[in-house]
Parts: structure tokens; C-alpha cells; sequence
């Protein structure tokens, strides 16, 4: 069934091609739309046809749009969606969905229970959705979970509008790091650790390698040691002042010395850890596997709780015999060139990226994340066949992926990828999200506390439901707390993370939102234990709350494919706290079991309906509905 826009959208399209004596240009008819109308006030839907045209035409707006409503009055098919249009303004064409409109729809939506009349895309593409990527031996933090939920989202809706759907995880599973990761590995591991929580293992071994390798930390080893000098030595008046200063100094040489001998062993081991990985060491290519066959193993169990599933795990590991062929093209093709001993790709003629070329190939005879990537998005439209491809990743690499596109426009792919930026997650303090010992919060901790906290509030709530229940329910309102808290944000914006705010039955969270559904089971529930309903065939609306939840439940089908426009999956999450109020509103305002025949079986359409819409709109986010709570 046609979206109510789509419906009007027609009506209009063929009004203005029989405006006479001349009708717009076939162009300009088939940009005319009519869209939900930003202000209630004005009706339900609002087109600004008459406005545009007469601008280009030079004439009068108002004038053009009664001719417009003329040949609108005359269309049989109008006056059975709408009152007659109203001209309002500079020229607005205002529609109002007529009550016999809205029953015959809500019929039609309550028989159709999968989809609500959300219609399938009539242009399906294939869409490789590159989301959460995470990269082994660094900790998957906040941001890698806005990647996860966001990108599992657009899937679920990609996936529901018809599109063909391949998520695919690039974890950053190669790379530089593995040197410091097997030098770790080698001489740090703790197997046990690693058998409690393989990836925090990996990262702690990793962390202790960079920081031996790391320069700064070498200058702060040397600054406490002069801090240590200063804080011992006699006081600076006295006559022994330095003999105790050369006294100390003498001490802490050889602790300074041992330190920055640690640190060159700890280099010069993880570059020959790195070398040996890259020519094919057994012993470290087995080391290399184990550590991304225990991560894979940790993240699976993440995205298992989350409900969240991969096709691909195609990470920056699969890529790597694909480079050096790679790059040998690129540079036959002339569009790599050696700089100053490493190979780069110039954008002279791009006045944006002119002075930001790209390196594929590093002075050490490194590739890169370029390098991977322009492999990467060759395997997703030549041997993927993919005919879109979105890469959900952090705001940072925008300039990344515009080289990226750059690269691709150059090499003749004529699929670019689609860069899904987002913004950050910022704690109560308004700085970016952190633990206490100021890392990044591990993602399996946080999910931990959502569950717990949602487990506290539903053991207050209803303390006589069993363990077992609890936990269940505690699951549900848990992930989907988190989910949603992401979900309704603009995704460009940072946002800051309240449990409190998440959690809060009240106001645009998850919680609220599964409540409503909640509630509306307890209807039938009820309705169940009650005598048997008469059940009237045709619907019947009247009262104005009854209209406006039908009405925003004929718009659902509207909904959905918005997301996909610019990849805003608030849009929807807006929409489904709009209706759960109009229900709400409709729920005081309206006696459902209460009521009579036609009324009465109305309004359970109203009940029903709007259960389905939540229970499936909850779901394309990623969010389960609890039986009870
Ligand atoms: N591993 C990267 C990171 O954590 C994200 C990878 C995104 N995908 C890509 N094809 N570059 O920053």
C-alpha cells in the first residue's frame, strides 16, 4: 500500500500535468512532493508546488495555487484521502486526511501485522555495511560502540526496506602493532588472564610493550627521577647541597640506564617480532592467530548479547596479499609517484585535497590504512558485487574517507563509500567518556551495568516477579536502554551518557517506550479474560485523539525509509516516542474495554496496531520488547 504521501503525491503530480493552457515541465512535475506538514496546525500533509512554480514562472503564488486546487477538487481519488485542499500562506497546499480515509487505512494496517504498511524499496540495492571494526590489542571503547548500534541498525533497516544487506566486521586485525603484541606476548603473557578475558589480556600486554617503546614515557621515567632528586637531596642552601646531588645522581644512573635499556630492547624486539610476523615466522603467525581467534571469540560473545551478527569478518589481515599487487598498479597507472622515499597519490586537480595527498606506501616499505582500504573497497564492488557500500565510523576520518573516494573516482570504481560519521560519547563531565583509571570504558563492563541497574529498578518496580524473570527483563530494558540512548541522538552530536536519563521510564528512552507496549498487552491481557468482543467489520473514528493516532500510524510506513535518507536512525527513534504519546494521549482521552461495538473494536485496531508498530519499530533499532515489566 502507498505511503498517505506517496498517495497525495500522485494526486498532485496529476493535477499539475492537466494544468492548462501550459503544465510544468515533466521535470518539475515529477520533483512536486507532498510531505507531512511541520505545523499541525496547517493539516496533516503540505505541498509548496505552487510556490516554486510560480517563482520560476514569475507569477503570482497564490493565483497559481487555487488553479492547482481547481483540478486537485476535481480528482475523485482526493476527495477520498482529503478534505478539500485549503491554500494557506505564500501559497501552501494543505491537506487533511479525512476520517473515513484513516479507518479504511487502519484496516488495511492491522491486517497486515509484518510490516505495518511499511513498502519494500522498488530500487534494492546490494549495501556492504562496514560497522563496529573493532581493533585487536586496543580496547573496544565507547565510540566502537556507537559504530556497533548505529550500524546494526541501518542494517536492520536496509535488510526490512528489501535492500540485499552484507555486514561485514573490518576488524584492525594487522598492522604495526602486532610487533609490540608478540614482544608482549612473548614476554609478559599471563595465561591465565587470558583465559578470564582474552582481549583486556591483549591489550594489557600490548599497552606495556608501547609504553616501554613509547618516548614519552621515557621522559616522564626521567622527570620523576629528577623529581625524586630534588625531593632528597639536602636543601639547596646547604654547603652539601651537591655532594648530595652527585651522590643521588650517582644511585639513580644505573636505574635510569637499565630503564632506557629497557626501552631499546623493548623496540628493537617488537620490530623483529613486527619483521618476522611479515615473512611468515611460524611461531608468530601463530601467536598472531591465537590473538584474533581469541578476540573474535570475546567479541562474538558482545555481539551475541547485543543481538548483533556479522556476515563478514573480512578484517585488514585478508586484505594484505592483495597490496603489493596493488601497489605495483597503482604505480604502473601513474597514479602513485615516490615523495621523499615513500610512494603517494597526489589530488592536484582537487582544490580540497590538493594539499593532502595520501601514502600507500610508507619509507620503510609499510602499507597502510589507505592501502588496505582502496584494496578493501576493490573486494567489496568487484567481488562482493556491492552497489553501495556505508562505512559507520567516527567523525576523525572523514578526510580518510574522502581520499579514499578520491582514490576510487581515479581508479574508475564506480561505487564510492558512503562515510557514516558520528560524533562522541561524553561523560557527566561533558569530557569524553572515560573509567576512572582514565581508559575508555571496556564495553563489556558497561553492558554489565546497564543490566544491573535495569535489574534494580525492575526488582523496585515489581519485587514479586521471579529471579529468573528479573534478569530477563533486566536484559531487555538494560541493552535497550543503551541502544536507544544512542539511537535517538542525532548521530553527528556528541552526547552525554546518564544512566539515570537512559533508564528513566519517563521522557524519550527505551523504557518508556517498551512500556507503552507493555501496557497495551495488558489490554489484551484483559481483553482475554473478558467476554468475547463483538466484532464489528468496518472501523470507525471520531474522536480527535483516536484521528491523530491513526493517523500517525498510517505514517510509520513514512517513517522507515526517512532513516535511509541521511542515515538518521533518530528520525524513527523520534517517530516511535511520538506515538507512544499519542497513544497515551488517546489511552486517557478514550475507554477501550469500556466501549461498544464499532467503537470498541476501533479502538483495539488503535491498541493493536500501535503494539505492532512499536514492538517492530523498537526492533529495526535493535530493541526487544519485554512481556511485562
Ligand atoms: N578499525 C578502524 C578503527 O577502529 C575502523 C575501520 C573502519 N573501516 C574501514 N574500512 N576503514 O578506527
Amino acid at each position: 500500500m502507498l505511503t498517505p504521501a506517496a498517495q497525495l503525491t500522485a494526486i498532485l503530480r496529476r493535477a499539475l500535468a492537466a494544468l492548462a493552457p501550459e503544465p510544468p515541465s515533466a521535470e518539475f512535475i515529477a520533483s512536486a512532493e507532498v510531505t507531512a506538514a511541520a505545523d499541525a496546525r496547517f493539516g496533516d500533509y503540505q505541498a509548496n508546488a505552487a510556490m516554486t512554480l510560480a517563482k520560476a514562472r514569475r507569477t503570482n503564488p497564490r493565483a497559481l495555487a487555487t488553479e492547482i486546487k481547481a483540478r486537485l477538487d476535481l480528482d475523485p481519488e482526493l476527495t477520498a484521502i482529503s478534505a478539500p485542499v485549503e491554500i494557506a500562506g505564500a501559497g501552501f497546499l494543505n491537506f487533511r486526511l479525512t476520517s473515513a480515509f484513516l479507518a479504511t487505512r487502519l484496516g488495511a494496517l492491522l491486517a497486515d501485522s509484518e510490516r505495518v504498511g511499511v513498502e519494500k524499496t522498488g530500487s534494492p540495492q546490494r549495501v556492504v555495511i562496514d560497522f563496529s571494526s573493532p581493533n585487536i590489542a586496543k580496547p573496544m571503547h565507547v565510540g566502537h560502540l556507537r559504530s556497533t548500534i548505529l550500524g546494526d541498525c541501518l542494517a536492520r533497516i536496509a535488510r526490512f526496506l528489501g535492500h540485499e544487506v552484507i555486514t561485514d566486521n573490518h576488524l584492525g586485525d594487522w598492522g604495526t602493532q602486532f610487533g609490540k603484541v608478540i614482544y608482549g606476548w612473548k614476554n609478559f603473557l599471563d595465561e591465565q588472564a587470558l583465559a578470564v578475558d582474552a582481549l583486556a589480556e591483549l591489550v594489557r600486554i600490548y599497552k606495556l610493550a608501547n609504553d616501554l617503546t613509547d618516548e614519552q614515557k621515557q621522559s616522564a621515567f626521567e622527570e620523576m627521577a629528577e623529581r625524586y632528586l630534588a625531593e632528597h637531596r639536602v636543601s639547596e642552601g646547604s654547603a652539601f647541597y651537591s655532594e648530595s646531588e652527585a651522590k643521588l645522581r650517582k644511585y639513580f644512573s644505573p636505574v635510569r640506564k637499565a630503564a632506557q635499556k629497557a626501552s631499546i630492547v623493548a623496540s628493537e624486539g617488537s620490530r623483529e617480532e613486527l619483521a618476522k610476523l611479515q615473512t611468515g615466522d611460524a611461531e608468530n603467525r601463530a601467536i598472531w592467530q591465537r590473538c584474533v581467534d581469541l578476540s573474535r571469540a570475546e567479541l562474538e560473545k558482545i555481539y551475541a548479547r547485543l543481538g548483533i551478527h556479522f556476515d563478514l569478518w573480512l578484517g585488514e589481515s585478508f586484505y594484505n596479499d592483495r597490496l603489493a599487487p596493488l601497489i605495483e598498479r597503482l604505480q604502473k597507472i601513474g597514479l602513485a609517484e615516490p615523495s621523499e622515499g615513500a610512494l603517494v597519490i597526489f589530488f592536484r586537480d582537487d582544490p580540497k585535497l590538493a594539499d593532502k595527498p595520501s601514502i600507500v606506501r610508507k619509507r620503510d616499505g609499510a602499507f597502510n590504512y589507505t592501502t588496505t582500504d582502496i584494496a578493501t573497497l576493490e573486494y567489496r564492488v568487484h567481488e562482493l558485487g556491492a552497489t553501495a557500500i556505508w562505512a559507520v565510523v567516527g567523525a576523525p576520518q572523514a578526510l580518510h574517507f574522502e581520499q579514499l573516494n578520491a582514490i576510487g573516482r581515479r581508479l574508475g570504481i564506480a561505487v564510492p563509500t558512503t562515510h557514516i560519521a558520528f560524533g562522541s560519547i561524553l561523560g557527566e563531565d561533558r569530557k569524553l567518556m572515560r573509567t576512572r583509571s582514565g581508559d575508555s570504558v571496556a564495553l563489556r563492563d558497561l553492558l554489565d551495568e546497564a543490566e544491573e541497574r535495569a535489574r534494580r529498578i525492575i526488582e523496585e518496580k515489581n519485587p514479586a516477579l521471579s529471579a529468573d524473570e528479573k534478569a530477563g527483563i533486566a536484559r531487555v530494558i538494560g541493552l535497550g536502554a543503551v541502544k536507544y540512548a544512542e539511537l535517538s541522538q542525532g548521530r553527528l552530536t556528541d552526547y552525554v551518557f546518564s544512566w539515570d536519563r537512559m533508564l528513566s521510564f519517563q521522557g524519550n528512552t527505551a523504557p518508556y517506550l517498551q512500556n507503552a507496549f507493555v501496557r497495551i498487552q495488558s489490554i489484551f491481557r484483559k481483553l482475554a479474560e473478558a467476554p468475547a468482543p463483538t466484532v464489528a467489520n468496518d472501523l470507525h473514528l471520531a474522536d480527535p485523539a483516536e484521528l491523530a493516532l491513526a493517523k500517525k500510524l498510517a505514517q510509520f510506513a513514512e517513517a522507515v525509509p526517512a532513516v535511509l535518507d541521511d542515515f538518521r536512525p533518530n528520525t524513527l527513534a523520534n517517530y516511535l516516542y511520538e506515538l507512544a504519546n499519542d497513544f497515551h494521549a488517546f489511552y486517557e482521552a478514550c475507554p477501550v474495554l469500556k466501549s461498544e461495538g464499532a467503537t470498541r473494536a476501533s479502538r483495539l485496531a488503535l491498541c493493536r496496531v500501535t503494539a505492532n508498530v512499536l514492538q517492530i519499530g523498537l526492533a529495526l533499532l535493535g530493541i526487544d520488547v519485554p512481556a511485562r515489566m
